[in-house]
């Protein structure tokens, strides 16, 4: 049995492109990858599972954290991080995001991105646990829309770089701990096909699809973390998934974020009576650590007994609300509520991955030729709990240095050929995919949500074990295959959590409430 692969095939049999580099994903850290490579003089191909746009960078919404302002510096922003990480940041991993930032932000700004400005500068806002004000944004509150909108259109006019839609990414093709590139399935065609390349790049997004309340795409099931742990990679960190505190809690509305920022421009949080009551939690009240924000409003849902908690700007000016927040605030209308006058009912929601496929600091993995940035990866660099707005800048920072460091790898390379097959997975089974992955992430939002224990943990497993024949069957279908991967990832996360006896950043443990220096260390799994 080979449950290294998700399906049946045979290379021989298949359509084959090659090229020198192989992008899988079209956010941030895709597109300024493959625009990279493109640069250095390389053939690249992106690969996305569905259109260019759809992706977690479009939609987010604060903005990209960067030392720019006359107060502030590389060192109090890595300081900053290294707080919010909990003690799990790598240090040399934060030393490089903020001081290669700047300038990776600058370079962004030649492409044709536009941040708002204040009359004198960029205008610049504070979010949870920064000490400055630093966070860019871009049209009051659609960050990443701008960013996306540049970089596709920067690839769209490279004649270096071919962008396929639609195409799922089913396996890596590693042989001897060297990856030669994928098989994919075209979904309009319904067949697989073959990419070859000397490197390929893991730019795959989160896994916030895993829970029933998200702020993330419907993309964002955990692809690129499952098929690179199937191919043998190292992964690391996987307990480490953040909840945003702030997401739109209204019955029949998605769990639309609702910004930081809002609550940096001065927004309140209310429990059900009306009471403000982050102060009393911390000395930072709205803008301490996500984790803690959340913990505290689902702690007040508790005590007032209701399933709701409200962020407050009605005591903001019209004029403030229409600049900073058009995007929440057309949303919200949308649901006839209105931001200059009713609370925003909020609920925390999965909303971000720190672990993922273990890279150094080039985007190396512990696959030869196989690369990862942005959010499926794990430099270290968000520790135990990302910064707000820290993971725009890190799908930057990473993705430039891969180039660089495959310059280098390119220069020895030995083209060689391999073809791959399976034919002992067993035939399609009769399962309801659609039933199942609702099962999933009801579960994971029960079971390993943003308040855990052991027994839930225990009971997440066994789940996962109940599933995991269908390891070993072949899945004929795109969804069949995102199902496959988010059994794997979400298994992955449920055994880190449960192994990890101590609360730290955003895994929070209520038999093990409180952090263990022992446990000031990550865990790592390979298949
Ligand atoms: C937000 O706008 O609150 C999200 C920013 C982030 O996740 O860093």
């Amino acid at each position: 049995m080979n449950e290294k692969y998700m399906l049946n095939f045979d290379t021989r049999e298949l359509f084959q492109e090659e090229d020198e580099y192989l992008v899988l994903g079209s956010g941030i850290a895709g597109l300024y990858t493959a625009l990279k490579a493109a640069a250095a003089g390389g053939s690249v191909t992106v690969l996305t599972k569905q259109g260019t746009m759809d992706t977690g960078t479009d939609k987010a919404q604060g903005g990209i954290a960067v030392a720019f302002g006359d107060f502030d510096s590389p060192a109090l922003h890595q300081e900053d991080t290294l707080v919010a990480g909990a003690g799990l940041c790598d240090v040399e991993a934060v030393g490089v995001l903020v001081r290669e930032g700047p300038g990776r932000v600058r370079e962004l700004i030649g492409m044709g991105a536009v941040f708002d400005s204040d009359g004198h500068g960029f205008s610049l806002t504070r979010e949870g646990a920064h000490s400055r004000r630093r966070i860019l944004h871009a049209s009051g509150d659609a960050t990443g829309a701008e960013i996306q909108r540049v970089l596709t259109l920067q690839t769209s006019y490279n004649k270096k770089i071919k962008v396929h839609e639609d195409h799922y990414v089913v396996d890596l093709l590693v042989r001897d701990n060297t990856c030669y590139g994928v098989l994919a399935f075209d979904r309009a065609s319904g067949t697989c096909k073959v990419f070859r390349a000397r490197v390929v790049v893991l730019a795959t997004g989160g896994l916030g699809g895993l829970y029933e309340h998200n702020t993330n795409p419907e993309i964002a099931t955990g692809d690129g973390i499952a098929i690179a742990f199937r191919a043998g990679a190292e992964v690391m960190d996987m307990e480490f998934v953040q909840f945003h505190p702030t997401a739109l809690n209204l019955p029949g509305a998605p769990r639309f974020l609702i910004s930081e920022a809002v609550r940096g421009e001065g927004g309140y949080l209310r429990n059900a009576k009306g009471q403000r009551f982050m102060p009393k939690y911390h000395e930072l009240a709205e803008l301490a650590p996500r984790d803690i924000v959340a913990r505290a409003i689902l702690k007040e849902m508790a005590i007032t007994g209701s399933n709701q908690v409200f962020l407050d700007i009605t005591h903001l000016s019209p004029k403030v609300i229409e600049l900073r927040f058009p995007n929440i605030s057309m949303t919200c209308a949308r649901y006839n509520l209105d931001i200059n006058v009713d609370p925003i009912p909020v609920a925390p929601a999965a909303h971000y991955m720190m672990g993922g496929v273990k890279t150094n600091l080039v985007g190396e993995t512990s696959i030869k030729g196989l690369y990862a940035c942005g959010e499926c990866s794990c430099p270290g660099v968000h520790g135990a709990n990302r910064l707000a707005s820290n993971s725009l800048l890190d799908g930057l920072v990473f993705g430039g240095r891969i180039v660089e460091a495959a310059r280098e790898f390119l220069k020895g390379y030995q083209p060689k050929r391999h073809e791959f097959a399976c034919d002992w997975l067993l035939n399609p089974p009769e399962v309801d995919f659609a039933a199942l992955r609702h099962e999933l992430v009801v579960m994971m939002d029960q079971k390993v949500g943003p308040i855990r224990n052991s027994s839930g943990l225990k009971e997440a497993l066994d789940f996962f074990e109940q599933w995991r024949s269908l390891q070993q069957n072949s899945v004929a279908t795109a969804d069949g295959m995102e199902v496959k991967n988010m059994l794997q990832t979400g298994e992955l996360v449920a055994e880190a959590a449960l192994a990890r006896s101590e609360s730290r950043g955003g895994h929070y443990r209520v038999d093990y409430p409180e952090p263990v220096k022992l446990w000031q260390k990550h865990i790592i799994f390979r298949r």
